[in-house]
């Protein structure tokens, strides 16, 4: 048996329960008044700190005074005491102190993380430090539920979970951001002067990390029918935004027998049930982040629960933003990529929700979506949310050979490097959808965290993979 935690204290406390108990955590604060010490501990098992009250007036054992003494906040100690009801307001109950015991100091003057307000900035510097605010605390909690919930939302669904290859030798996007993997020896061969033999690298072929498990997934959906993956991915873009990393964690369904109809309707279904976990099972933490980061996140997010999502196409949105083009930096026309400001646009002032964006133009999308009959445009979706933009991207998968290996064709792909993929099409092809959603992005929507670096333990992008 686990020593208890002070959730479990705190959610037991509520019982009549009350008695002899062990609190071990880090120390919040401390605070004296009169013959009262109060203490405030955090083990970070839940959002809220258990207060710990200590009598002078009592007698304390001269360990437990010593430590009192020494007490300061990043301490980690023992408590040992009685749950009774609390007096002070915001908490059911709390540890009247018998003993303490320090385990560890942190001394005032060097300890980065006093009691005071630290900036995000500053938090980032201290990353390996920063999982003791509440913030941090509180987007770690959400991420590991909703990683939880992830898995079941399909497996209750008949989908099973694929571990889709890190390393590979094609570039699933077609969009050359990906990072090389080599064991050649690069001094030496610049040294040399001759260019570098691919030949002779560990896979015999030019390899890099994987900037989607989509390719592979489609293998496995087009014989298991449903299956998604969830596991990190790279991309070197070269792009400083508050949105994209360079290593984040993607989910990917794939779906058999399934249309862009099919697909939208279960990126839906999956937004709204992953929310509704949110706001059920981290209600403390939520109410946080709707108080100290984004106010109004939670009714936001019982409102995006109850409501359709609103669909448009492609054309039909450029109508819109053509319409308003006085608004944008950046002109709106027929072919050209959204932007941040319309896609903030058709979320906070077309749709005033959540929007699915569907056919857009084939030059501005990825070779492996269904072409439409209009030679133009193709069966891709986006689903874009208020704040934030792009949380999802899909599509319907070209299943015929011909038209897709035209296509790839006129993209300048090699086939050949292509061929398993090609086979899916030679053998038992089937109309095929899927979408893959950024998991930072995600959390960044529950949590309304301005900056995608702050909800994942460690980022890396350009300049930084520190830790
Ligand atoms: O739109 P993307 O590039 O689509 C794909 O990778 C497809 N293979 C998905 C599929 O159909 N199976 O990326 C999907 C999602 C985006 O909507 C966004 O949420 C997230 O991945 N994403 C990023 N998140 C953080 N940092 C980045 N650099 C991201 N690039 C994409
Ligand atoms: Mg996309």
């Amino acid at each position: 048996m686990l020593k208890p935690l002070i959730k479990e204290i705190l959610a037991q406390g509520q019982t009549p329960s009350y008695g002899d108990c062990i609190v071990r955590g880090w120390v919040r604060s401390k605070r004296e008044l009169k013959n009262l010490i109060f203490v405030d501990v955090n083990d970070g098992s839940c959002f809220n700190s258990i207060q710990c009250t200590f009598d002078r007036a009592r007698a304390l054992s001269p360990e437990t005074e010593s430590g009192l003494a020494t007490l300061s906040t990043g301490c980690s100690v023992e408590i040992q005491g009685r749950i009774a009801p609390s007096p002070a307001s915001g908490q059911a109950v709390e540890l009247v102190g018998i003993s303490l015991r320090v385990l560890g100091t942190a001394p005032v003057e060097t300890y980065p993380l006093q009691k005071k307000a630290h900036s995000i900035e500053f938090l980032r510097e201290i990353a390996h430090l920063r999982a003791r605010t509440n913030t941090i605390g509180a987007v770690a909690r959400v991420r590991s539920r909703l990683s939880f919930a992830v898995h079941e939302f399909f497996q209750q669904r008949g989908f099973r979970y694929i571990h889709t290859p890190i390393i590979t030798a094609s570039d699933a996007e077609g969009a050359g951001a990906m990072f090389q993997v080599t064991t050649l020896d690069m001094d030496a061969i610049a040294k040399s002067g001759k260019a570098p033999d691919f030949h002779k690298d560990f896979f015999g072929k030019k390899s890099f990390l994987t900037v989607s498990g989509q390719l592979e997934a489609e293998t496995y959906a087009t014989a298991l029918s449903r299956v998604y993956t969830f596991g990190p991915t790279f991309r070197a873009e070269n792009s400083n935004t508050t949105r994209h990393l360079a290593e984040f964690w993607m989910i990917e369904p794939e779906i058999a027998f399934a249309e862009l109809e099919d697909n939208m309707s279960l990126a839906e279904d999956f937004l709204k049930a992953l929310f509704t976990v949110a706001l059920n099972d981290c209600a403390d933490d939520l109410a946080f982040f709707d108080a100290r980061v984004e106010k109004g996140i939670v009714k936001t997010l019982h409102s995006v629960v109850d409501a359709h999502f609103t669909h448009i196409t492609y054309t039909n949105a450029i109508v819109e933003l053509e319409k308003n083009a006085a608004a944008f930096e950046f002109k709106p026309f027929w072919g050209c990529d959204l932007q941040s400001e319309h896609e903030k646009f058709l979320t906070e002032k077309v749709a005033r929700g959540p929007v699915i964006v569907t056919d857009y133009p084939k030059e501005i999308k990825a070779f492996y979506m269904k072409q439409n009959d209009d030679g133009k445009t193709v069966r891709a979706m986006d689903v874009l949310v208020p704040r934030l933009g792009e949380i999802i991207g899909g599509s319907e998968r070209e299943a015929d050979l011909g038209r897709l290996e035209a296509r790839m064709g006129e993209l300048g792909m090699r086939l050949e490097d292509y061929w398993w993929y090609l086979d899916l099409r030679r053998f038992g092809t089937v109309p095929h959808s899927g979408f893959g959603m950024g998991f930072e992005r995600l959390i960044q929507y529950i949590t309304g965290m301005a900056n995608i670096r702050d909800v994942i333990p460690y980022p890396r992008a350009v300049g930084q993979a520190e830790f």
